[in-house]
């Protein structure tokens, strides 16, 4: 067995084995050595048959109920002199088969303006859930939460969990609330990305979480699970975007209550500001979405945009202070943005993320007092050279990870400027000054990342990495980089799920090393999951029982834990993405839950993994003494 050092000048891990360059079977140090002899032999024998199996019953640890409640901030009622002038008004509930047309046309900000927003959309065969008010939770029988039956092949590891480390589940708005045009939530873009691209499930109803959160608390707390990481769109709490505009009354009560419910159940709450889902007024043609080129990621997240010359980041800033004043007093942890640079068109909104993110961590930290963490949820698969012994490869993976990690991580946690592998390809880069860096510079309090799986990455087949990122026609812009999921033996890089992800820990281990070492930052695993293939055509006993994604948990954490205890990395929390299946962007096949959801009954289940998932980091965690 060998180990490769895996960055050679930026991280010395010793922790990737990428192949076993021997002939022949694996060979067993721990067994008895005289064993290997065929003259000894096994020693046959009869005895009386009988069964021998054993059923030991074990039912999952909720929650305790909480004892002591903290705070992280003052009240909103000492917070509001920071948002001034704000008012609140509500909305109704839109619903194109309701033809009642408000009449208060003269009311920029009435029901008639907010109806509006809606029938702008060409929406068909719009559908409502079965719910239009907050389910009441009921406790959780406990034949629902016996254990299943143990792996076979789980780790045989001694290493623990610190006491502190956080355990959660993620998720966010628009994969699990439905409603979306209920209690005053105005269009955002998956509402209408989806509604005009025919081949898409709409996000009409998805998990109807927005109705039945309390039962998902109560189903999450009942596991054992401390931290439950959400989302709040930006259009439910002011559904006229810009500051000035009126607050939703219903929408801050809703998410008053929410928190609150989290709390009494021994649970703490994360907020992640926005995810996918800008308002649709930055819009100005959703019919158009091509206008701005060149586009980074996937989506057009609205991070350059303008609405009634307030900029993306002006406008986001007050949305975020709004939350922060009514909410920080409950909430320990703040995420501004999820995975910005899929949503980044340009240097120009890769500059809003930065600033508004530092203007809201700043606001959070001194003008707030806020003694609770903020960060944001990144993203990057990590890039793995092909041959990790060959420095074009390296620098290529290099290059692919540095563009997706550095450009916020550089200024973020290190007061550095963008990372060149950025600078090189985004022509209209907005410069950042000393200024802006001293300001970003420790604005996050950890590093929050999503890493889902690995990569193997080599550079370009035809011509450099330079030729390519100078121009945003080539077909490997903006990484520029090939990207393979077979390994330099042609394997498969690790057992793969429904979707994009492949098991990869040894490479998680490495990629902790890769993340503590470059940021010097600590890491939570913000969101992390896997999609097992064709889960959803399964008979649903068969879904529960969902191994691949208790070997894809299981494996993870365990390399996790030797990142923390063989290599000194400072690993502090996992989220499980997700709680339940949910809307995976236009899709409910692709299955990344750990509950499964009845789509006509909204019926949650605990899938198997659930169950691993948890007593894998509670079976290991250090008690306090
Ligand atoms: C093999 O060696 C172990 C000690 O290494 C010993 O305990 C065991 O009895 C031996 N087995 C046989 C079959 O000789
Ligand atoms: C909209 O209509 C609802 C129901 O009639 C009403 O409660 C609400 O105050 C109205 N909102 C505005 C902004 O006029
Ligand atoms: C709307 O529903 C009709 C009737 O079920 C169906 O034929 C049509 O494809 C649906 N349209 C969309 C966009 O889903
Ligand atoms: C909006 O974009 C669509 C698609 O590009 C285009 O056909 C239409 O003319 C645009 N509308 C306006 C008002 O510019
Ligand atoms: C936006 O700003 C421009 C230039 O400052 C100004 O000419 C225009 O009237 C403004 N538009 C609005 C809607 O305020
Ligand atoms: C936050 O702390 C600063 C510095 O101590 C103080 O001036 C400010 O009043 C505090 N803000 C609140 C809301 O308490
Ligand atoms: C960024 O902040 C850290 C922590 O405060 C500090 O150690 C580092 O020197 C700063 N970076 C720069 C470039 O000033
Ligand atoms: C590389 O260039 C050759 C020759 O121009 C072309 O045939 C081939 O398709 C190119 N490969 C890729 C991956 O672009
Ligand atoms: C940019 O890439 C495109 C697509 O591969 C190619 O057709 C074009 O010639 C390239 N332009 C330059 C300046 O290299
Ligand atoms: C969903 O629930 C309905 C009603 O109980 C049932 O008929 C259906 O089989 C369930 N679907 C799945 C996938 O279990």
């Amino acid at each position: 067995m060998r180990s490769i050092a895996f960055f050679a000048g930026v991280v010395t891990t010793v922790a990737q084995q990428v192949y076993i360059p021997i002939d022949g079977p694996s060979s067993r140090p721990q067994c008895a050595a005289n064993l290997t002899y065929a003259n000894v032999t096994p020693a046959y024998s009869f005895r009386d048959f009988s069964f021998t199996q054993t059923e030991t019953l074990r039912t999952a640890t909720s929650i305790p109920a909480p004892t002591t409640s903290s705070n992280y901030a003052p009240p909103y009622a000492s917070l509001s002199f920071l948002v001034p002038d704000l008012t609140t008004t509500q909305w109704g509930n839109w619903d194109p088969s309701v033809t009642a047309s408000p009449m208060d046309l003269d009311d920029p900000y009435g029901n008639a303006s907010w109806s509006a927003l809606w029938t702008r959309i060409p929406i068909v065969n719009f559908t409502r859930g079965i719910y239009s008010s907050t389910v009441q939770p009921t406790a959780i029988p406990t034949s629902e939460l016996v254990l299943p039956p143990p792996e076979y092949f789980t780790p045989s590891d001694c290493y623990y969990f610190p006491s502190e480390f956080m355990l959660g589940v993620s998720s966010s708005a628009v994969q699990i609330e439905g409603a979306i045009a209920d209690e005053g939530r105005s269009p955002a873009y998956t509402d209408f990305f989806n509604a005009l691209s025919s081949t898409s499930a709409p996000d009409f109803v998805t998990n109807e979480n927005y109705y039945l959160y309390k039962q998902d608390i109560e189903r999450i707390a009942s596991m054992g699970v401390k931290y439950y990481s959400f989302s709040v769109p930006w259009s439910r709490i002011l559904p006229f975007v810009l500051e000035g505009t009126p607050v939703n009354k219903q929408a801050l009560d809703h998410y008053d209550d929410l928190v609150d419910f989290i709390l009494e159940k021994g649970m703490l709450p994360t907020i992640t500001l926005i995810h996918t889902d800008a308002p649709m007024l930055f819009y100005n043609n959703i019919s158009d979405l091509s206008t701005t080129p060149g586009g980074i990621g996937y989506i057009d997240g609205g991070f350059q945009r303008s609405y009634k010359n307030q900029s993306f980041e002006d406008a986001f800033v007050n949305y975020g202070k709004v939350l922060m004043t009514h909410f920080a007093d409950r909430v320990p942890i703040w995420f501004t943005f999820n995975e910005p640079l899929l949503g980044a068109r340009n240097g120009k909104s890769i500059d809003a993320v930065l600033k508004s993110h530092a203007r809201l961590a700043h606001f959070y930290r001194e003008e707030i007092n806020g003694t609770g963490k903020i960060s944001m949820k990144l993203n990057d698969n990590f890039g793995v050279p092909r041959d990790p012994k060959d420095s074009v490869d390296v620098e290529a993976a290099n290059h692919f990870n540095s563009f997706q990690l550095a450009t916020f991580g550089n200024p973020i946690f290190l007061g550095l400027d963008y990372p060149d592998s950025y600078k090189m390809t985004v022509s209209d880069y907005v410069q950042l000054t000393a200024g802006d860096l001293a300001y970003i510079n420790g604005t996050a309090d950890f590093l929050g990342i999503d890493p889902y799986t690995a990569t193997v990455i080599t550079p370009p087949p035809n011509g450099t990495i330079e030729d390519c990122a100078r121009n945003s026609s080539h077909p490997l812009w903006p990484y520029c980089v090939a990207q393979s999921t077979s390994t330099s033996t042609g394997w498969d890089i690790g057992y793969r799920s429904q979707s994009y992800v492949y098991i990869t820990p040894t490479y998680f281990r490495t990629y902790l090393n890769y993340l503590w070492n470059t940021f010097k930052s600590p890491i939570v695993i913000t969101e992390f999951g896997f999609p097992v293939f064709t889960e959803a055509e399964k008979e649903l006993s068969d879904q529960l029982f969902d191994s691949p994604r208790s070997w894809y948990y299981q494996s993870f954490l365990s390399e996790g834990l030797k990142a923390i205890w063989l290599d000194g990395v400072k690993l502090i929390g996992a989220f499980a993405w997700s709680f339940a299946d949910n809307w995976e962007f236009g899709d409910y096949d692709a299955h990344f839950g750990i509950q499964t959801v009845n789509r006509t009954t909204q019926e949650r289940r605990y899938k198997k993994s659930f169950f691993d998932f948890v007593d894998f980091v509670e079976s290991r965690r250090q008690k306090v003494v």
